[in-house]
């Protein structure tokens, strides 16, 4: 039985939800299985990936999501074989090449953020090229996790505050949780509000460790290749139904 047969059939709606989260990250996860599982090649499950991502992108217009942030390349996924590592390569370009141009008809704002400095330079320049290109519209944030690692995020803010703690610019003691936020690269982006994860796993993997704090998760037992808007109306009505405490307790409805 297929991972969504077994979760039941997704009815796809026009319906809009009652709740929507501002932001949503995915950790786009399962392209190997897809492919793996229909004796295709692993990269033949990326490419149907870059599919699903379109898919993705437009249900997050249609819905009202204001921030997107897809997962779409780990700083530890460079560990893949170097033909993997090139074809998710080859990808990013081609759907900022392919794509990018109706993402600016669409109001869609890109963001990138992650390592940039051991990407070949055609890919940074396309980076460049998108967020110029974009920065001024005003629809959905898409932000593009892309060669990036919560850890290293973190630890590249905390390098920058101690620089600035050694030159004298900051003391010590006004180092907080708001300064860190805002020298991360997601300085400006609100929390995730939810983390969806396809493929079963239930694991961040170093993905918005500090900005998850808070963060509903919800696991769709789908393969990112089989994603598509009911997936999406399916995790949001899941995050509908939680119960954000944030630390307090519950309103309780008045008398
Ligand atoms: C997600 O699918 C794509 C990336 C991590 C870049 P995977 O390639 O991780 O697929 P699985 O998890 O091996 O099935
Ligand atoms: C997380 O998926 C990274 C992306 C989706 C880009 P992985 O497939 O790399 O994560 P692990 O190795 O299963 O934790
Ligand atoms: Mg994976």
């Amino acid at each position: 039985m297929s991972l969504r047969a077994a979760a039941g059939e997704a009815t796809v709606t026009e319906r809009s939800p009652a709740v929507v989260p501002v932001h949503v990250g995915v950790i786009m996860d399962g392209n190997g299985r897809w492919a793996t599982s229909r004796k295709l090649p692993r990269v033949e499950g990326h490419r149907r990936g870059v599919e699903a991502l379109r898919r993705c992108v437009r249900a997050a217009r249609e819905v009202g999501i204001r921030f997107l942030t897809i997962y779409s390349f780990s700083s530890e996924n460079w560990s893949r074989p170097l033909t993997e590592v090139r074809e998710l390569m080859g990808l990013l370009k081609l759907f900022l090449r392919h794509d990018l141009a109706d993402l600016h008809a669409d109001n869609v704002r890109v963001k990138v953020i992650g390592e940039r400095d051991n990407l070949a330079p055609d890919i940074r320049q396309l980076l460049v090229d998108a967020e110029a290109l974009t920065c001024n519209n005003t629809g959905l944030t898409l932000v593009v996790a892309f060669n990036y690692g919560s850890r290293q995020e973190i630890a590249a803010a905390v390098s920058r505050i101690a620089a600035d703690v050694a030159a004298g610019r900051v003391r010590p003691q006004d180092v907080d949780v708001d300064m860190i936020s805002q020298r991360l690269e997601t300085a400006g982006i609100p929390d995730p509000d939810l983390i969806v994860r396809t493929s079963g796993e239930q694991r961040l993997s170093n993905f918005l460790l500090w900005q998850a704090a808070y963060s509903e998760f919800v696991f769709l037992p789908i393969y990112w290749p089989d994603f598509d808007k009911a997936a999406l109306l399916a995790a949001i009505d899941e995050y509908a139904r939680r119960d954000r405490r944030f630390g307090g307790v519950t309103k309780c409805p008045g008398p």
